[in-house]
């Protein structure tokens, strides 16, 4: 039974272990609560309490150490040991992660490095680049850290007189750091702004797109880049709603979508709704295209390039843009010599997506969507 489609947001009161919780993720099943991947944080008492209308749950909680550890540390990287299986082929090389987030796959590359090894890193998000320094403080030296969209990769590599690199990493996406703080947006189970900007010298966010956008556009979006069937619904909604009020914070949006989707397929239609939003806010598939591009001109032969994606709709352009360029010749075979010109810049190493094993999944719930995708420049 679900105790609240309220607000979503948990709230640690005394200590790391007693929360009030009050949140569409919240149920409760035989006085224990189960709080979104709960076998991963462990249960705990819950005793429904009313207050002014809305249901709280207040709760001793018990935190499991691993969870602890998972909400204190900016992003905990998905399968490192495959990262470093498929891209790690040059000790001495230069490579690229264009989302370096807190460096936590970086860290590891630059522990397989030689001293002579180049790890340039790349993100939008100046709190992930702050978090990243710090984390990469011994390699210093062989590290060099941009605040910027990937899409300029070619104006940084210029810039660091570097032609071609050996391996290029994208982890794409939001790092558990932007879903974790209620202040940057992202997230419908942190209350904050409606925000969603990954880099925050950008002037719109999704404060913006909900409260400007057409019904019509606010439906595409959601359709295009949320999948989400009842976009329609949605849209007209938040139109109506925010005729009288502006939708200003992320609870304020995840209410307005609670209104008018069915309580059992909430969560999935909010995440597919924030999915959207965050997408059209920051263009990411058009700045992926770019990166993609701009990525593989500047991969030395025998050089790899590897993507994690988390949705399909990036997945999908990824396989895509791999299978562009492995174009083969296609002249009849029984041709002497190719006339049609084709030849292919990249051979596809993971016809299949890699996906990350049940023991990672059970330990880091965001991995359960990562597939990654590898080829190397021919
Ligand atoms: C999943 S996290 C990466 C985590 C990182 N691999 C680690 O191990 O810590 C994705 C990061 O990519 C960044 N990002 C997403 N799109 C970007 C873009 N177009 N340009 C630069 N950075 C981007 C986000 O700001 C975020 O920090």
């Amino acid at each position: 039974m679900a105790v609240s489609h309220g607000r979503d947001w948990y709230q640690t009161v005394q200590d790391e272990s007693l929360l009030l919780l009050s949140s569409s993720e919240l149920f409760l099943t035989d006085q224990q609560i189960t709080f979104g991947d709960a076998q991963e944080i462990g249960v705990g008492m819950l005793f429904p309490v009313s207050t002014g209308g809305a249901v709280f749950g207040i709760g001793y909680y018990q935190l499991s150490q691993q969870k602890k550890q998972q909400e204190l540390s900016f992003h905990q990287p998905v399968m490192v040991d495959e990262v470093l299986s498929w891209l790690s082929t040059n000790r001495n090389g230069v490579y690229l992660d264009l989302t370096v987030g807190g460096g936590g796959h970086a860290r590891a590359l630059l522990q397989r490095f030689s001293r002579y090894g180049k790890l340039l890193g790349m993100d939008q998000d100046d709190e992930a680049l702050t978090a990243c320094a710090e984390n990469l403080r011994p390699w210093k030296n062989q590290v060099v850290l941009k605040h910027a969209n990937f899409k300029y990769l070619a104006d940084f590599l210029a810039e660091e007189k570097v032609e071609k690199v050996n391996g290029i990493l994208l982890d794409l996406g939001v790092s558990s750091h932007q879903l974790n703080v209620g202040y940057r947006g992202f997230s419908f189970i942190n209350e904050g702004p409606l925000d969603m900007r990954m880099d925050r010298r950008q002037k719109q966010g999704a404060y913006h797109v909900v409260n400007t956008y057409s019904e019509s556009e606010l439906r595409h979006v959601i359709w295009e880049y949320g999948e989400e069937r009842r976009a329609g619904a949605i849209a007209k909604a938040i139109v109506r709603t925010r005729g009288r009020r502006k939708i200003d914070s992320t609870a304020a949006l995840a209410a307005v979508v609670a209104k008018v989707v069915h309580r059992g397929h909430l969560n999935k239609s909010l995440a597919r709704v924030f999915q959207s939003l965050r997408i059209e806010v920051n263009w990411e598939l058009e700045n992926l295209r770019l990166a993609l591009q701009a990525g593989i001109d500047h991969l030395d032969p025998g050089g790899r390039m590897a993507v994690f994606s988390y949705h399909s709709l990036e997945d999908r352009l990824v396989k895509r843009f791999f299978r562009e360029n492995e174009k083969r010749c296609t002249c009849p075979p029984e041709f002497p010599q190719c006339i049609c010109g084709q030849k292919g810049i990249l051979k596809i190493l993971t016809r299949h997506p890699v996906t990350a094993g049940e023991a990672e999944v059970r330990k880091n719930p965001r991995a359960r969507s990562a597939k990654l995708r590898v080829a190397e420049r021919l």
